[in-house]
């Protein structure tokens, strides 16, 4: 349910008042490093608590950096507008159904992330596949545009496209993107989400949606594809091992036709960009592609951090 549970470090700002931990997540806030909506998820992963994240917004506001006032107006206007969303992400993340351990075997890890996605699609699904939409449909459909619109500035869409996304969960660009390419796949480990996908994507000609096994891309045949997208889901594929990726991968290699393009919109929730950019490029390299952008943040919305690939064509 792309927790994004990044390693919170308590040395943050000394506000007083406001725990360490909180006062940090404020404080990229107004660097500008995050968006309002980033902003109260990760309030809310680190309290698991809507009530406390409203209080922490409130001290803020009340000038406790300082003395220095701090502009709340956009994150108070969002707690306000999302009260019981924040509520049902907070009583979801009570609920300890996600976890960040590390897989002991392949076959553990997607069989935890099948349970996890089904139980979640259920709760919320704007939730589900985005804390940061709050659970509300229209900030996640603005977080799914600025994707979209990313796809076309990189040249990774257009209408003779044969698409796939790999991870599509609830179908949220599956839907966004069948007007633009020629066809859109979905695959997914989770039968809810596939479920999810396939009533939201009812009467898109288009567009398909298989549930797959969470092992490879079994269901698709050589060169089927001109581009692959996997936004927020191999931080899954990741934590279920690292031989995981390696098969999606190569997978993703064998389905995309030569100079095809694979888009990875967060590869895992390490936290460690720089490690993160290390492994995609000798993953690309095993696997055939050229990396053309690695480790950006280009979103304003969400803070996904961004791989472009391209297979090559010898
Ligand atoms: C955070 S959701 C993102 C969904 C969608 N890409 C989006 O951005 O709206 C992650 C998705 O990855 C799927 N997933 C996790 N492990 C998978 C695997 N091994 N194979 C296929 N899908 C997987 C989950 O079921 C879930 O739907």
């Amino acid at each position: 349910m792309t927790a994004e549970r990044l390693p919170v470090d308590k040395r943050g700002s000394n506000d007083k008042g406001i725990d360490p931990a909180l006062a940090l997540i404020l404080d990229r806030h107004w660097r500008g490093e995050t968006s309002a909506p980033v902003a109260l998820m990760q309030l809310l992963i680190e309290t698991e608590d809507a009530g406390a994240v409203a209080k922490a917004v409130a001290n803020a506001a009340q000038g406790q950096a300082g003395g220095v006032k701090r502009d709340t107006a956009e994150l108070e206007r969002l707690i306000a507008a999302n009260g019981a969303g924040c509520e049902r992400i907070a009583a979801m993340l009570r609920a300890d159904m996600d976890s960040a351990k590390p897989a002991r075997t392949v076959e553990e890890g997607i069989a935890f992330c099948e349970r996890l996605f089904d139980w979640s699609v259920q709760q919320s699904e704007e939730a589900s596949v985005a804390l940061y939409s709050l659970g509300n449909p229209e900030l996640l459909s603005a977080a799914t545009d600025e994707i979209v619109k990313q796809l076309h500035e990189w040249g990774a869409i257009s209408p003779s496209t044969a698409l796939l996304d790999i991870g599509c969960g609830i179908g949220r660009l599956l839907t966004a993107l069948a007007p633009r390419v020629r066809t859109a796949a979905g695959i997914d480990v989770s039968l809810e989400m596939v479920k999810a996908a396939r009533r939201r994507c009812a009467g898109l000609a288009n567009v398909s949606v298989v549930k797959g096994s969470g092992a490879g891309l079994e269901e698709f045949e050589d060169g089927a594809f001109d581009t692959a997208i996997a936004v927020d889901s191999f931080p899954y594929l990741r934590q279920s091992g690292y031989e995981l990726v390696e098969r999606f991968f190569a997978e993703s290699a064998r389905v995309l036709t030569p100079g095809g393009r694979l888009v990875i919109l967060n590869y895992s929730y390490s936290g460690d960009d720089a490690a993160d950019t290390q492994e995609v490029r000798i993953l690309a390299a095993a696997s055939g592609y050229e990396v053309l952008i690695a480790g950006e943040r280009p979103f304003a919305l969400w803070d996904g951090l961004a791989f472009f690939l391209i297979k090559g064509t010898a």
